[in-house]
Parts: structure tokens; C-alpha cells; sequence
């Protein structure tokens, strides 16, 4: 065990856990940060997606012991009152159905637009595929991935 100092959502933070602990568990058993999913737990289906130094990054494989002096964003720290762009436009195509996947996608689709302002319909079905919606919302997400580029 060693202690972990880590800067999430623009807020210190310290937990004592084992080198590998995977970020998704600190997050979500030590500091009740609940919004991050368990999907897979081997980085295959993008529910657990958190932002590490505003890159998405899958914290189900992410031991604790790399994240160092990185700043993490959540779910929870994306916006102040989920007036995100993106969570705007989630909001207005009501993308949702069980919600279960929706966190990841959200900030995958965070990630993009500020990567690309101005995605095309190839690049961003290219980064969303890789986060999987069991209720297969995918058309939604692209709609409001769409809606989120012309109105931020
Ligand atoms: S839980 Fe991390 S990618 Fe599936
Ligand atoms: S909305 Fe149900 S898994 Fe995506």
C-alpha cells in the first residue's frame, strides 16, 4: 500500500491503495466518485473513459500508481451544472436509453470535439465505435455529437 495524491476534477484528493489498482476502483470505492462505469475491466468497451490531461483514457486499466501528477476529469467535473456542449446536446437528441454506458460516452465525445472542433461523420463514428451502448443508441450519439460541434 502507498498514498496517492491525485488532482481530480480540479480537487486534491489522497487514498492509500496498491500500485495497481486500476483508477476506475480508486475512483468509484475510495472516493465515491460513482458516475465512472465498470464495463469490461479490460479496456474494451469505453464505460469507465475519464480524461487524463484532457485526453479520453479508459481508467479500468489505468493503475493509480501512473496517473502521478495527471489531472483527471470525471463525469462530475466535466461542467459545473451539466451545461456541458456535449451534455447539452445528449440532452437535446435524448441519446440515453439505459444510461449505463452513457458517462463514457459522453466524455469520449468531450474528448473528440476538442481535439476536433469540427469532426467529420468518419472520424467521429472512427472514435465513438469504440465505446460500446448495449441499447444501441449509436445513431443518437452521432446526432448529438453533430449537435454538440455547431452549437459549443
Ligand atoms: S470498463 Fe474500462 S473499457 Fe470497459
Ligand atoms: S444506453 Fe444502455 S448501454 Fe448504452
Amino acid at each position: 500500500m502507498a498514498l496517492y495524491k491525485l488532482l481530480i476534477n480540479g480537487k486534491s484528493y489522497q487514498t492509500e491503495a496498491e500500485a495497481d489498482t486500476p483508477l476506475l476502483w480508486v475512483l468509484r470505492d475510495h472516493l465515491g466518485l460513482y458516475g465512472t462505469k465498470y464495463g469490461c475491466g479490460i479496456a474494451q468497451c469505453g464505460a469507465c473513459t475519464v480524461h487524463l490531461n484532457g485526453e479520453a483514457t479508459r481508467s479500468c486499466m489505468l493503475p493509480v500508481s501512473a496517473v502521478g501528477a495527471s489531472k483527471v476529469t470525471t463525469i462530475e467535473g466535466l461542467s459545473k451544472n451539466g451545461d456541458h456542449p456535449v451534455q447539452k446536446a445528449w440532452d437535446a437528441v435524448d441519446v440515453a436509453q439505459c444510461g449505463y454506458c452513457q458517462a463514457g460516452q459522453i466524455m469520449t465525445a468531450a474528448a473528440l470535439l476538442k481535439r476536433k472542433p469540427n469532426p467529420t461523420d468518419a472520424e467521429i463514428e472512427a472514435t465513438m465505435s469504440g465505446n460500446l451502448c448495449r441499447c444501441g443508441t449509436y445513431h443518437r450519439i452521432k446526432e448529438a455529437v453533430k449537435v454538440a460541434a455547431k452549437t459549443k
